[in-house]
């Protein structure tokens, strides 16, 4: 049975209102429906359709196209790893295979929670996260996991599934699945700037290019200002820019703050 309340149902209309075309809005209000009920259910289609003024099979037809959108429920903690072309030349088909092995899955399933666990973990093959600058990349609910290896992400799994707070390798904690869907509905968590904009391995075609005057055809030369900006953190050598070339942090735990920083299981 759904758990669609009348809190839900309000929010899904103040997201169809945000829009001059109120269709416009389907995709964050998938990601509600999925941060209340984990996934996409039949009921969740049906109130959308009802909402949007649309037919179920429209909502349906986007639900199933888009991966982000999950017809099964996921874990808590929602692993993928990138096993694209480049991904896969630095590793990413190991690190899956013993993400596999570890936790006793097949792709796209949930595994099993052990007596002490206080969360679960799902894993799936994802395609490219356009973080190949990074590769292998692993994604946890959708936050980056720089620069991999099969034990760095065994030591990512195990910590959540213990509930110790992780952090992505760009900076922000990890949340559950279902508090970042509720983010992607378009509900903020105040986080997003928890992080750096850009790491040196994304800037470094830039400075390339700035070094030898290259610009792009039909440009002034000038790079944008948030790239400036980014550009500007990266040679300050930032300890935010240090961080994203390491492995996954795992923050101290066992403290009174640190269970304090522990994500709400839902
Ligand atoms: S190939 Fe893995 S992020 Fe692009």
């Amino acid at each position: 049975m759904g758990t669609l309340d009348g809190k839900t149902i309000g929010e899904l209309e103040e997201i169809a209102a945000r829009y001059p075309q109120k269709r416009s809005g389907l995709l964050p209000m998938l990601h509600l429906a999925q941060s209340v009920e984990g996934r996409i259910t039949p009921e969740a289609v049906e109130k959308c359709a009802e909402i949007l003024e649309i037919s179920p099979a429209d909502v349906h037809g986007v639900a199933t196209f888009y991966t982000m959108y999950k017809r099964h429920g996921v874990g808590d903690f929602h692993v993928g790893v990138c096993t694209n072309t480049l991904c896969a030349v630095m590793g990413g088909d190991e690190i899956l295979a013993r993400l596999k092995d570890h936790l006793g899955v097949a792709n796209d399933e949930v595994a099993p929670k052990r007596q002490g666990d206080q969360y679960t973990v799902s894993l799936e093959h994802v395609e490219c996260n356009a973080a190949c600058d990074y590769a292998p990349v692993m994604m946890v609910n959708w936050e980056f996991l720089d620069n991999q290896t099969p034990d760095s992400a065994v030591r990512t799994v195990e910590a959540l599934r213990a509930g110790h707070p992780v952090r992505s390798t760009r900076g922000p904690r990890l949340c559950t699945w279902r508090e970042a869907e509720r983010v992607l509905a378009g509900f903020p968590d105040d986080l997003v700037d928890d992080g750096p904009a850009a790491g040196p391995a994304s800037l470094a075609g830039l400075e390339i290019a700035r070094e030898r005057g290259w610009t792009a055809p039909g440009g002034d030369g000038q790079a944008p200002a948030e790239t400036t900006t980014a550009s500007k953190q990266q040679a300050a050598g930032t300890a935010d820019t240090q961080r994203a070339e390491s492995e996954t942090v795992e923050e101290t735990s066992g403290t009174d703050e640190a269970a304090a920083e522990k994500p709400e299981a839902k």
